[in-house]
């Protein structure tokens, strides 16, 4: 597991929404669940879809290319568990989000 990497700022992320990193070779996707950060692998499992861009609702983003929904907290698909998209450690600091992959 690498170290700590600063993504961005905590108020450049608004409650409800995502945005995506390339960070030590991953795409992270970073989300605002009622302003408490969480970051799954941004890659959906499916075919590749951008799920930073996906619509958050509840702690579940909808992935935008065919709809398949994942629990953020998790990683989980909400219909199939044994489709689970890789779960990353966050932190704030200072004001600062940060990821570790
Ligand atoms: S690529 Fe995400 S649902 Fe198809």
């Amino acid at each position: 597991m690498s170290d700590w990497q600063k993504l961005i700022a905590a108020s450049d992320v608004p409650v409800g929404s995502g945005k995506e990193f390339a960070v030590s070779g991953r795409i992270v996707a970073l989300f605002n669940v009622d302003g408490q950060f969480q970051a799954i692998d941004g890659i959906c499992a499916h075919q590749g879809g951008p799920l930073a861009k996906g619509q958050l609702v509840d702690g579940v983003v909808t992935c935008p290319w065919h709809g398949w929904q994942f629990q953020i907290a998790n990683g989980q698909h909400c219909l199939n568990p044994r489709i689970c998209q890789t779960t990353f450690e966050v932190k704030v600091e200072l004001g600062d989000v940060f990821v570790r992959v």
